[in-house]
């Protein structure tokens, strides 16, 4: 059992109480004040670099517009992303990333001014003339997070090895592309400045084959506890070999703690283990499940008198023994209707739910100081279904 139990400041547990009341639960909160606070802190840690948001992390159009406000860009992954940026914020930067992009999303990209970043040869010949390009570089290393996080290493599917990278600078000459700079993202979770130094040192050492460049992009990865000044020291340093700016595309950092899933508990039952079921798990937020996350959860409901906390299994109530969101968690006296919520979990928390089950997605609240405002209203097993072309049998 975590025998230092997590505590919800009072202003989050009245949100979040508030939350469940107005919108039903599961719902997910999403504190701005946390928000623009690591927003700032990052640009102060980052004096002179462009910040691309990566909206993966936490994609809410009403989140994208404020942070544009703040000078932000985005990093987008997707046709989808692309559109989202363009609604919340035209014309704020935007970086295009990742493997496997299709025909339409480099169109949709070049037409728009992103910067494309080229992950393999082949896709070079695909980028429409005149476009701007960043060639992502796979630095070969192994840094200190989830293998399913680390995206640097040399047998990770993304960016172009260093030995491809003469060949890259000449097709992408060929193809009338502007090349603004290299790009190297090693992961997500990274909390070891030492992890982005060697990166570091990789790309740096490619400036006398590239020549100066105007950028150098760092990528994202900011564990929560990450050293930014440090890592932001020696980002200034390798983009020096280039003559280059830094630009950066955090997602995590910016949202992660500024987030909480709010669940009331269903039933309170003993099978071989104590569990506690809650109105959400695997398919409000997966983490857990798929990279053994270990979130903090804390009970909003006040313990009765002398009740003292025991280590229950809170668990989501999906059809799957994998189906839960803590092993551990230390509840004084649980009972059906209580409110737990779910720390830490503004990143890759709603926008990786899914519709298995047909459950339906949870809504999305933003909190400003002590207002609550909807961002995103609850999807309904109908919204999922309406997807469908069914007929009855009777009338084929
Ligand atoms: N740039 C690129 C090219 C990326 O692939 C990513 C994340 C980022 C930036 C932002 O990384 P961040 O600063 O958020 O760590 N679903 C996983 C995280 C996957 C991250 C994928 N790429 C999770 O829930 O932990």
């Amino acid at each position: 059992m975590n025998p230092s139990a997590p505590t919800l400041p009072e202003r989050l547990r009245r949100a979040a109480e508030a939350a469940a009341e107005t919108y039903g639960t599961p719902v997910y909160l999403l504190d701005w004040n946390a928000v623009a606070a690591e927003a700032a802190a990052i640009s102060a840690a980052f004096e002179d670099a462009q910040g691309f948001y990566a909206m993966k992390a936490n994609p809410l159009l009403t989140l994208l517009a404020r942070l544009a406000g703040q000078g932000w860009g985005f990093e987008a992954v997707s046709a989808g992303e692309l559109e989202r940026a363009q609604r919340a914020a035209p014309g704020a930067p935007v970086v295009l990333n990742g493997p496997g992009k299709t025909p339409a999303e480099l169109d949709l990209a070049a037409g728009l001014g992103a910067v494309i970043s080229l992950d393999a040869l082949d896709e070079i010949g695909r980028v429409p003339r005149g476009a701007s390009v960043l060639l992502r570089v796979n630095p070969g290393l192994e840094p200190h997070t989830h293998p399913h996080l680390a995206t640097g290493a040399a047998n990770a599917k993304f960016g172009l090895l260093p030995a491809d990278l003469d060949a890259a600078l000449a097709a992408t000459s060929r193809a009338g592309l502007k090349l603004l700079g290299l790009h190297v993202h090693i992961g997500s979770l990274i909390s070891a400045p030492g992890d982005y130094a060697q990166a570091f040192d990789v790309v740096s050492g490619l400036a006398v084959r590239s020549g100066p460049l105007p950028v150098l992009d760092i990528g994202g990865g900011f564990g929560p506890d990450l050293d930014l000044p440090r890592v932001a020291a020696l980002a200034a340093q390798a983009a020096a070999a280039f003559q280059a700016r830094v630009w950066l595309e955090p997602g995590r950092r910016l949202v992660a703690r500024a987030g909480l899933l709010v669940a009331r508990v269903r039933s309170v039952k003993r099978t071989g283990r104590p569990f506690v079921i809650l109105d959400a798990g695997m398919t409000e937020l997966i983490r857990p499940m798929l990279y053994g996350a270990e979130h903090p959860i804390v009970s909003l409901a006040r313990a009765p008198e002398g009740a003292r906390p025991a280590a229950w299994v809170v668990a989501g109530p999906a059809c799957e023994s994998g189906d839960i969101l803590g092993q551990s968690v230390p509840l004084a006296d649980p009972r059906p209707g209580d409110l737990l919520a779910v720390l830490v979990a503004g990143a890759y928390g709603s926008s990786m739910a899914s519709g298995y089950l047909t459950r339906g997605r949870p809504p999305e609240v933003i909190l400003d100081g002590e207002g609550l405002s909807l961002a995103r209203r609850r999807e309904e097993p109908a919204d999922l279904i309406a997807l469908e072309t069914f007929r009855p049998i009777a009338d084929i």
